[in-house]
């Protein structure tokens, strides 16, 4: 019963989605398990550039069903917008496709009226969400009254949509002294837009189940990155949902027992955008040369916001954390192309406190986990860089040994081995890891 969890180790846009295109090729099924559309996953085919923010990335390939879970917040505005997209481009992704989890909740309007208004409000302290309700849709679920996909089926949904909007348009006034929203004309349009939707709800735990009982191989994506999960990321500076492998299972209604492999996701060095701490972050002209300045597709600026991100060292600390956190059983090393051309290369490799270790703390193991890591100094090690273009590599065996002694530098701070280098952002710029060299 092969099911495989891809996630990310950092703090999102480590190139998932490339990755899930990648291991969709033999897939029966892949399926998003958490978040929604603050999501952006880029797949790259050709002179196509796919931008994914809800269908996971394997829908690219003519052949894997699709399945959103019950770990999701759906925006039906966006999904309609995301399959219209899809189809012009060739990709017509209809209910027989596309299956939605009736246990996911929808996103509406006021959860974006409302994140806004929230961000707002926190002056400087501010989380920098992608604006797009994820945290509101959250708060409603766990608070036990939040609109579920299968409530579209029911025939008051349009009510149940005014109520909802007049219970956020009293929060938006009262507590955030913001504009409400016209209940009746976005309860309207909302409804109308959503119900669009209504052949494609289904009870995706038996399917997937179903699927795996067959042998059809399952490949579960996760959004944003392990450093972001609501309960073992930096919080607060996290999204709201369970990033980590363990959310895939929860997200989709799956036992434990189907797992056969757990991916992490790792970028050759780290990125993040928004708010909160990055122990390895560099500036100025360090970060320019790995951010780059827009003029490529891949340099670091927001799939969903077009924010430019934050940018850093890979953090063998925070690398080791994901391994654990998720269980994972292999690494997928993205973006080492990026590093071509600098003539050294950094690694942290442990931490070190301002204060001293705290006492009777493993503190390289963060003693806190990484809600604060503001005590903490990276402890780098260099290596060297290598000059050579790494795009047209293919084969272990031609990439520079520069680049080849840093990726099993990585596995050893990891403690499990890298399958795969990327080395652009196209569908076959992969290199295989062969182990015996
Ligand atoms: P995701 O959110 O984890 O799926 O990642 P994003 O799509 O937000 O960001 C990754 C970016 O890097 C996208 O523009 C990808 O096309 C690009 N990319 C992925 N892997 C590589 C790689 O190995 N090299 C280069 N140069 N770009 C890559
Ligand atoms: P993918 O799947 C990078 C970040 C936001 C913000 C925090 C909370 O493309 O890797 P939210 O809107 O979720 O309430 O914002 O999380 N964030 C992401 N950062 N990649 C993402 O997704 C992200 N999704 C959310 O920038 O710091
Ligand atoms: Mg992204």
């Amino acid at each position: 019963m092969p099911l495989q969890i891809i996630v990310g180790t950092q703090w999102g846009d480590e190139g998932k989605g490339r990755v899930v295109d990648w291991f969709a090729r033999r897939a029966g099924i892949v399926a998003r398990y958490n978040g929604g559309d603050n999501a952006g996953h880029t797949v790259t085919v050709g002179r196509q550039t796919f931008k994914l923010h809800l269908i996971p990335s394997g829908a690219i390939h003519p052949h894997p069903q699709v399945v959103l879970g019950s770990g999701m917040v759906i925006n039906p505005l966006t999904l309609l917008s995301e399959l219209e997209t899809l189809r012009q481009a060739g990709i017509d992704l209809g209910p027989e496709r596309l299956r939605i989890s009736h246990a996911a909740h929808l996103i509406t309007p006021a959860h974006r009226a409302l994140d806004q208004a929230q961000e707002r409000s926190r002056g400087k302290g501010l989380i920098g969400t992608t604006g797009r309700g994820i945290g509101p849709a959250y708060t409603d679920k766990t608070s036990r009254h939040g609109l579920r996909v299968e409530n579209l089926l029911y025939p008051d949904f349009t009510e149940q949509v005014v109520r909802h909007i007049e219970e956020v348009n009293r929060q938006l006034e009262r507590l955030y002294d913001a504009e409400p929203l016209n209940t009746s004309t976005v309860a309207e349009e909302f409804s109308q837009a959503a119900c669009q939707l209504r052949p494609f709800v289904a009870e995706v735990s038996g399917l997937l189940a179903a699927a795996l009982a067959e042998g059809k191989e399952v490949v579960a994506e996760g959004a944003q990155g392990t450093l972001l999960d609501l309960d073992h990321g930096t919080y607060p500076f996290v999204t709201s949902s369970t990033t980590t492998a363990p959310g895939a299972l929860a997200g989709l209604g799956l036992g434990i027992r189907p797992v056969e492999r757990v991916t992490g996701v790792t970028k050759a060095f780290q990125t993040r955008v928004g708010s909160g701490p990055f122990p390895t972050e560099v500036f100025g002209e360090a970060a320019e040369r790995l951010r780059g300045t827009g003029a490529n597709p891949w340099d670091e600026f927001g799939t969903t916001t077009g924010r430019a991100r934050r940018v850093g060292w890979l953090d063998g600390v925070l690398l080791r954390y994901a391994v654990r956190l998720n269980g994972l059983t292999d690494l997928v090393l993205t973006k080492l192309d990026i590093l071509t051309g600098l003539p050294v290369l950094r690694l942290c490799t442990a931490y070190r406190a301002d204060a001293g270790p705290l006492p009777d703390m493993p503190w390289q193991d963060l003693p806190l986990g990484p809600a604060d890591l503001a005590p903490f100094q990276p402890v780098y090690e260099e290596l060297p860089g290598w000059q050579d273009d790494l795009g047209t590599v293919r084969r272990w065996e031609d990439l520079p040994s520069q680049a080849a002694a840093f990726i099993r530098r990585i596995e050893e701070l990891a403690g499990v081995p890298v399958q795969l280098v990327s080395v652009g952002p196209e569908r076959d710029q992969i290199v295989e890891r062969k182990h015996d060299l």
